[in-house]
């Protein structure tokens, strides 16, 4: 009997799913291996309603392949006009688990974010007062602070204050990519959490800039120095419930990434079970992989977690990878580890 991993079904905190073509070709590379995942609202135009996180969510279960059970966890875009009761009553209503924050021009699908943080704060005072979460993409975006510095000045200038004077805000800091960043979150009282990427587990910024530039490997948090990836697997590792698994899983077709301004965006959701059964196998963790991909998340949103399970196991020969999705709209490049991965999921 080869080595196995028996885990929940995971919890993916942070997924791109797009709409139309895209989303019917990259949802059943999510939906195949997990049992749920937070949802990003950053289409264009964004998702800022309850309304439209409605519609949007029936759009998603309409293209769930036969046979899969998945569920969609919606989230609403956050903007300087976005109504508090809105809020409120789609998050009383179950539908809408977290509000998103994009600070304007940080990212993709960004610049109908936020661009002064005062004119959101009766919304963040309202989803402190009600117990739902904010998800934030924590980058400044001066054009005078070098982007390896974004997040961790993110982190001293916003995130810091912010969380000073609604200390009672719940805060998800998404896609944590320093260890500067890990070690504010160890050091929070309560009510912060940051979800972790497979790929900034795996690649520091060579692989997007040593011998040739690498636009598969450019996302937003970039990839930073060999510490940081260090810092990360310590805490995706160390069984902390603070620390979960959030894919960032994020489709751009090939034509948009390769060209002279390509888009940020790593997609991964095809092989990233079997990278983080790498990844936590290196670092002698297994055992926490559970926790970190299917419970922590669940904890924190308040969701159950799934009741049934997924197999892992470790084969000799190198596991088969589809390189390409399809979409009809171009195709997506699967994000490459660089190395052979060998555990693979029973289908
Ligand atoms: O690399 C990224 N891609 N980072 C983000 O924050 C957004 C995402 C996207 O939507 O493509
Ligand atoms: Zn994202």
């Amino acid at each position: 009997m080869p080595p196995t991993l028996i885990l929940r079904r995971p919890f993916d905190a942070h997924l791109h799913l797009r709409d139309g073509k895209v989303l019917q070709a990259v949802l059943g590379e999510t939906s195949r291996d997990f049992a749920q995942a937070i949802v990003m609202p950053n289409l264009v135009p964004p998702i800022v309603t309850w309304r439209q996180a409605e519609d949007y969510r029936a759009r998603i279960v309409e293209a769930v392949p036969r046979g899969d059970r998945f569920k969609p966890l919606m989230t609403l875009y956050l903007t300087e006009r976005t109504d508090p009761d809105d809020v409120a009553a789609a998050h009383a209503s179950g539908l809408v688990k977290a509000v998103k924050l994009y600070p304007a021009g940080a990212t993709t699908n960004s610049s109908s974010g936020v661009r002064h943080l005062e004119r959101a704060m009766p919304v963040l005072e309202r989803m402190a007062e009600i117990g739902l979460p904010l998800c934030i993409h924590g980058e400044v975006t001066g054009a005078e602070i070098d982007i390896f510095d974004r997040e961790a000045v993110f982190v001293e200038t916003i995130l810091d204050p912010l969380r000073r004077r609604l200390p009672d805000l719940k805060v998800t800091m998404e896609h944590v990519t320093t260890a500067d960043c890990v070690d504010y979150i160890k050091e929070a009282p309560a009510k912060l959490a940051g979800s972790i990427t497979p790929h900034h587990l795996i690649i520091n910024r060579n692989a997007i800039l040593a011998g040739g530039i690498k636009p598969h490997y450019y996302c937003l948090p970039v990839a930073k120095r060999e510490r940081h990836r260090l810092a990360l697997r310590a805490a995706a590792t160390s069984g902390d419930s603070r620390f979960f698994l959030g894919t960032d899983s994020a489709p751009h077709v090939d034509s948009m990434k390769e060209c002279a301004c390509g888009c940020a965006g790593v997609f991964n959701a095809t092989n990233t079970l079997s990278c983080l059964a790498h990844v936590f196998e290196q670092e002698d963790a297994l055992e926490k992989l559970e926790a970190f991909a299917s419970l922590h998340a669940s904890a924190w949103y308040g969701v159950p977690p799934a009741d049934e399970t997924v197999t892992l196991m470790r084969q000799v020969d190198p596991i088969g990878q589809p390189g390409k999705i399809e979409t009809g709209e171009g195709q997506i490049t699967l994000f490459d580890p660089m190395f052979p991965l060998h555990w693979a999921v029973q289908r």
